[in-house]
């Protein structure tokens, strides 16, 4: 499977203890950044791999900043992306579960390694339950597509 994966600086080690530990459990994971630990926008890495997701439906992003709300403020702009943050497992598991979250977002100043990586495989782990969460998500992509300019749910104006 393939997992777009992103952080900002407050993210940066994180996202790269991630990315090593989930490519050598055979994920093909593309890093969309930072590579340092030098102050940077968070928006400007969130949206590429909202943006990666939403073009891909296949595949599933991971997003990294300080406390994860900028990452999942910005990944929640782009249509078809459902990003959901996450501070345990119990989150990380039942955000696919029932809202079918393609983007998993996790606070890097907030969770140790251990945690972030737990998180992560009880999310990858999931899977999506259908039923009334489908009809949940349908509502909440009816609001998506009354605000959206183009009145569809496509990556369209990049
Ligand atoms: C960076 O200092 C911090 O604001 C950022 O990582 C994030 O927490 C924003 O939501």
């Amino acid at each position: 499977m393939k997992i777009f994966i992103g952080s900002d600086h407050a993210g940066y080690e994180l996202k790269e203890r991630i990315r090593v530990q989930l490519a050598g459990i055979g994920y093909d994971v593309e890093d969309f950044g930072t590579s340092t630990a030098e102050s940077c926008d968070y928006p400007l890495i969130g949206v590429k791999v909202a943006e990666a997701v939403a073009d891909h439906p296949e595949t599933l992003g991971i997003l990294i900043c300080g406390t994860g709300v900028g990452m999942a403020i910005v990944a929640n702009k782009v249509p078809g992306i459902r990003a959901a943050l996450a501070s345990n497992t119990y989150i990380a598991q039942f955000c696919r579960e029932h809202n079918n979250a393609n983007v998993l977002v996790l606070p890097g100043r907030v969770v140790g390694v251990d945690m972030a990586m737990a998180m992560v495989k009880a999310w990858l782990g999931a899977r999506f339950a259908g039923g009334r969460h489908q009809r949940r998500l349908d509502l909440i992509h009816d609001v998506e597509k009354k605000y959206s300019r183009s009145g569809t749910a496509e990556a369209s104006s990049k």
